[in-house]
């Protein structure tokens, strides 16, 4: 997602030439805002960033699929249509519900650092775009494993509709268009020689830019999509991809080895739960954040009733404002890739909540220096995906995935044809460097070989009765948590349906830098309460648009899924009733 403003990391962390063509990046005019809108269906749904990936996972629904079937269509279609966050060459989250009754499971296939990763590796070279950011992908071993556990259809059915979108082309609509040439005309990528594969795989032949309707077509990453499909995810970790992968790095300088590789596991881990109401919350445990600070929050905010105020008064937002800065500040303290870190085991009861929320002053605004003054966060960057999906049986999954900064490292492997992450970035890069308004330095998140580095995706699985009735999770670095926090308090607690839930405009405070960021402030209608807000003591910001929260409701009444996509980045719901277009 791109953003109204640079994002302060790059200010602080990057050099001058990435400043610049970032700030040339965002220059570009987002495409417009289309009206709200949601798709029921009775026999499954998929919502996500485009509109032939969802059809993809619709048509895996509708040929006898389930659930996790379409979700590991949808991913590689999303590889092929949506390149700057769909991906092969990054690693995510999948949270995915079973069916009534079962528990949710969460397949964590976040990237690891390489074996030759050290702790001081970004202290002198601290460019994000660059071979070295690259984490090792686990994007195909995570999809296998979910196929593996849950599929019906075979993986190669499943796999095969991505290979043949690229092979013979898809049409370019108006965000792939912006996304494109964005990344294209962004001045280290125009010129320099370690983007040049970038330049040729996804430039327009004429060397022109990308119009709406032109056709794309990505001969390489179809041969590495039907090579997957053919020869299973061992072909990415060993085989001809892998070479072609170690071989890129070797090229640029980067660290990923044949080991890396081949010993890169996907796992299979508890999520992390919480109730609201009547409700069950299911998120991604560590290396994520975003179910620990989710629940946290959750938790603190649900003793205040903020049903009995309007959803945008003062009150309610200071209330929500002082539970995101204290999970955040929770997320410094603690929060890593838990096979590394000692993670305390309280932080999701209500005990835990409650001793949070006890300092909260409903008459001033914490100062976030009080709550543990000797650490600061750096804010990240735009893009990553999220996608929903939802068969007739109730089978649910809701995941998110990344290549960290919009197009990764915005390295393509040669030959190839992927994006690799630049996942890296993730990690806190100088021990004890934690300067008021930049890096953080805590040690559970420093670089270790092996290790994964800490994530703030969200994808949720909420249940009433056992049953999936909501999904949810986006885009947005750190901002996910909070966009999260606010669909499911818009949900759950206001009982909005789910399309004025996602339309509703978002807030974002994230501990350090002391500054709320809020989608409404520029709005008449919340001129009083910001007034108030500031009275309070709060520094607030306008921003443009958080996230993108592609989700799914199951309508109490009628059992119908509503699928709804956000219209901040366009994408779509498509369910098995939507008409077939060809
Ligand atoms: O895993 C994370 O938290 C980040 N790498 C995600 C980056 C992101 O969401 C950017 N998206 N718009």
């Amino acid at each position: 997602m791109f953003q109204s403003s640079v994002p302060q990391f790059l200010l602080l962390l990057c050099p001058v030439a990435v400043l610049a063509s970032t700030a040339e990046m965002l220059a570009a005019e987002m495409p417009a805002r289309t009206p709200i809108q949601e798709v029921r269906a009775v026999g499954g749904m998929v919502v996500s960033d485009s509109e032939i990936a969802s059809r993809i996972g619709r048509d895996v629904l509708a040929e006898g699929g389930n659930a996790v079937d379409a979700a590991v269509a949808t991913a590689f279609a999303l590889a092929v249509t949506w390149p700057e966050a769909g991906n092969i060459g990054g690693g995510g989250f999948m949270m995915v519900h079973p069916g009534v009754g079962k528990s949710p499971v969460c397949i964590d296939y976040r990237e690891v650092a390489p074996r030759a990763a050290t702790e001081n590796m970004f202290a002198t070279d601290n460019s994000r775009y660059k071979a070295k950011a690259v984490g090792v992908p686990g994007t195909v071993r995570g999809l296998a494993l979910a196929h593996q556990r849950f599929g019906k259809l075979t993986w190669k059915r499943v796999v095969t509709p991505a290979a043949e979108l690229a092979e013979h082309g898809f049409a370019v609509n108006e965000w792939l268009a912006h996304s494109t040439n964005g990344v294209l005309e962004t001045v280290g990528v125009r010129e320099s020689k370690r983007y040049a594969e970038l330049r040729r795989v996804y430039g327009r032949a004429d060397g022109r830019a990308w119009k709406v309707g032109d056709t794309m077509i990505l001969p390489d990453l179809a041969n590495t999509l039907r090579t997957i499909a053919e020869q299973g995810a061992a072909a990415f970790y060993q085989g001809q991809i892998a070479d072609q992968l170690v071989a890129q790095m070797q090229h640029g300088n980067g660290l990923i080895t044949k080991e890396d590789l081949a010993g890169y596991q996907a796992k299979l881990r508890e999520p992390i739960r919480g109730t609201y109401r009547e409700y069950e919350l299911f998120g991604p445990p560590p290396p994520s954040s975003g179910g620990v600070c989710v629940v946290e929050a959750m938790n603190m905010l649900e003793p205040f009733k903020l049903r009995e105020h309007p959803r945008f008064s003062s009150r309610n937002m200071h209330l929500i404002t002082e539970a995101m800065r204290r999970a955040f500040c929770d997320r410094a303290r603690y929060l890593a890739d838990p096979d590394f870190a000692n993670i305390p085991a309280d932080l999701t009861t209500r005990a835990h909540a409650a001793e949070l929320a006890s300092n909260i002053d409903l008459d001033h605004a914490t100062k976030s220096e009080s709550l543990a003054p000797e650490i600061t966060l750096a804010p990240e960057s735009p893009n990553t995906t999220h996608f929903s999906v939802i068969d007739r049986e109730g089978m649910a999954v809701s995941n998110t995935y990344t290549l960290e900064a919009s197009w990764g490292s915005r390295i393509v492997v040669a030959g190839a044809g992927f994006v690799l992450n630049n996942e890296m970035g993730d990690f806190n890069w100088e021990r004890g460097v934690t300067t008021r308004a930049g890096q953080i330095g805590t040690v559970p998140n420093l670089i270790e070989p092996g290790k994964r580095m800490l994530s703030s995706q969200s994808p949720f699985i909420v249940t009433r009765d056992g049953k999936a009735c909501l999904l949810t999770g986006s885009p947005g670095g750190r901002t996910i948590i909070n966009t999260v926090i606010g669909n499911l308090l818009n949900v759950l607690e206001f009982e909005m349906t789910l399309a004025e839930a996602i339309d509703a405009p978002r807030m974002h405070h994230q501990w350090f830098p002391d500054e709320l960021r809020f989608e409404g402030s520029k709005s008449p209608e919340h001129a009083e309460a910001i007034q108030e807000l500031q009275v309070l003591g709060h520094t607030v910001w306008h921003r443009d648009r958080q996230g993108s929260a592609h989700s799914i409701q199951v309508d109490r009444e009628t059992g119908q899924f509503i699928g709804v996509a956000d219209w901040r980045r366009g994408g779509a719901a498509v369910g098995t009733d939507s008409p077939t277009i060809k």
